[in-house]
């Protein structure tokens, strides 16, 4: 498949990088993954604005402007000739002897892939997924999208170890998110989430499932959420890009609500649906 790497489409055989790439070296630099539907972008404007604030957040100038990537990226799927896809984009500080502090005269790596996208069938959307919780171990600059993800690396095979599909992690006994999710708890009809912090990363998902709650008529309210209220919950929701709105339906072992994809899932998810088409 064709990839862009710093100014030019390669082969990914053919994309090769330094390794004193600080990327490579220090963990140095930001991501982002930008959903299509049918060769088309969703959301590209707040998947680029969040680009372009984890690029301010840790300082790294000379990356293309907003217009560029958008244009650089659907030239890129289009090159692909993928309907449904995930495209990847990453930019690292750059190659520089290895200093800790910011080298001088440095350019940006940029790098962008794209890959099929298998969106969440009937058997994922009916059975949903599983879930187990744990202390939330990462930094606490968890709003950057930074390629640094040992922390989210180690939680996700925490969940594998366990026999389940992704963490819940608590931090000082509050809901954070997921290993690479966003996280919602149903209670009697209502819907919460962890406030917008430091602590999480905001999704892309997380404006648009505010929308789609008073699209659909579900209050909800932005707040900390305790361990217990996770265990007590009706449903438990996940979002991210690649999951789009999935249920979680079992919990530490025991089932959430009625251990089935509940009613709040059931209206988000088809407005979801309703709202890439
Ligand atoms: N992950 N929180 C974390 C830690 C994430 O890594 C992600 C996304 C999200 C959800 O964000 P969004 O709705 O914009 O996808 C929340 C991407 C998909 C990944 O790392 O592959």
């Amino acid at each position: 498949s064709i990839v862009y790497l710093n100014g030019e489409f390669v082969r990914l055989g053919d994309a090769k990088i330094s390794v004193l790439d600080r990327g490579f070296i220090f963990g140095d630099g930001i991501y982002e993954v930008v959903p299509f539907y049918r060769g088309k972008p969703f959301r590209m404007d707040g998947h680029l604005a969040r680009l372009k604030r984890s690029l301010a957040a840790i300082r790294i100038e000379g990356a293309p402007d907003t217009q560029e990537w958008d244009a650089l990226v659907r030239d890129l799927v289009k090159r692909s000739g993928l309907e449904d896809s995930l495209v990847y984009l990453q930019v690292t500080r750059g190659v520089a002897k290895r200093e800790h502090g910011f080298p001088d005269n440095v350019s940006p790596t940029l790098f962008a892939m794209v890959s099929p996208f298998r969106r969440p069938g009937a058997q994922q959307r009916s059975q949903g997924m599983t879930a187990v919780g744990m202390p939330d171990e990462r930094w606490l600059h968890c709003e950057i999208k930074s390629i640094s993800l040992l922390g989210n690396v180690l939680a996700k095979q925490h969940a594998t170890d366990a026999g389940a599909d992704e963490v819940l992690q608590f931090r000082d006994g509050y809901l954070s998110e997921g290993s690479s999710s966003n996280i919602w708890v149903i209670k009697e009809g209502k819907m919460y989430a962890p406030p917008r912090s430091n602590l999480i990363l905001e999704g892309i998902r997380y404006g648009l499932m505010e929308e789609l709650a008073q699209e659909t008529g579900t209050p909800f309210q932005a707040r900390p959420i305790t361990q217990d209220e996770v265990a007590a919950a009706d449903e438990l929701l996940v979002t991210s890009a690649s999951k789009e709105v999935l249920p979680i339906t079992q919990y530490n072992g025991k089932p959430v609500g009625s251990g089935r994809p509940g009613p709040v899932y059931a209206a988000l998810r088809a407005a979801y649906d309703r709202a890439i088409d």
